[in-house]
C-alpha cells in the first residue's frame, strides 16, 4: 500500500481563499486522468465539467442573480455586483453536472458517480498543490442557473470547484477530523 497517497487523502483540506494561479487545461486533462476510473455502474460517464475562466465566471453570477429576482423582473445592480463578486472567488470554476444517461438505472447512481467524479477531482487538484473548495448556494437549482448549462431535466448541477494558488501563509496541517473507527458499523443483534 502507498503511505504517502493515503497521508494525502487524509490530509486532504478546503481552501476558501486562493490566489491568481490556475492550472492550465493541459493540468487539469493530466488530473483528469485520475478522475475518469471512478467506480461507475454501467460505464456510463453521467458526468461533465464547464470550465469558467476570466469573464466567463461572471456568467455564474449573471445567472445567480437573475435566480434570485424574488418579485424583480430584472437583478438590480447591486445583486448582479454581489453574485460577480462571490463567483470571482478564484480563478477558475469548475461547474460540475450529473448527466442521467440512463432510465433504467436510478438517478440517484448516476449523480453517485458524477459526485464521486467531483470528489476525486478536488482531491487530485489538492495533492497537485492547488486550493480548491467545493460551492453549491441556493441559486445552484434555480431556473436561470439551469439555463446558463442548458441542463434537461433529468440532469443536475452539482455545484462549483473554486480553483486557485494556495494563500501563501495557508496551513498546510491537517485538521481536525472525526475519529474513522466511528463510521464502521455493524447491524444489531438479531
Ligand atoms: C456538494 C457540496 C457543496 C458545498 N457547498 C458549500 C458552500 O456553498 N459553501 C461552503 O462554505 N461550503 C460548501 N461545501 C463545503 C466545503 O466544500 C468544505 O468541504 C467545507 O468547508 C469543509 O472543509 P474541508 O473540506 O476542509 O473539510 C460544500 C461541500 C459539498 C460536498
Amino acid at each position: 500500500m502507498r503511505n504517502d497517497f493515503l497521508e494525502t487523502m487524509a490530509a486532504r483540506r478546503s481552501s476558501s481563499s486562493v490566489t491568481d494561479r490556475a492550472p492550465d487545461d493541459a493540468e487539469l486533462t493530466r488530473l483528469l486522468a485520475a478522475v475518469v476510473p471512478v467506480a461507475d455502474h454501467k460505464g456510463l460517464r453521467p458526468w461533465r465539467l464547464v470550465v469558467h475562466r476570466g469573464d466567463e465566471r461572471l456568467r455564474i453570477g449573471d445567472a445567480l442573480a437573475r435566480g434570485d429576482l424574488g418579485k424583480r423582473d430584472q437583478p438590480d445592480p447591486k445583486t448582479v455586483e454581489k453574485f460577480r463578486k462571490k463567483t470571482t472567488r478564484a480563478p477558475l470554476l469548475l461547474a460540475v453536472i450529473a448527466e442521467r444517461r440512463s432510465s433504467s438505472l436510478p438517478k440517484w447512481e448516476q449523480e453517485a458517480v458524477a459526485a464521486g467524479a467531483a470528489h476525486l477531482l478536488e482531491l487530485a487538484l489538492f495533492a497537485a498543490g492547488w486550493g480548491v473548495m467545493w460551492r453549491t448556494g441556493s441559486g445552484t437549482d434555480t431556473k436561470a442557473v439551469r439555463k446558463l448549462y442548458d441542463l434537461h431535466k433529468r440532469d443536475r448541477l452539482l455545484g462549483w470547484l473554486y480553483v486557485g494558488g494556495l494563500e501563501p501563509g495557508a496551513s498546510s496541517k491537517p485538521k481536525k477530523r472525526p475519529s474513522p473507527e466511528q463510521f464502521l458499523t455493524r447491524l444489531p443483534e438479531e
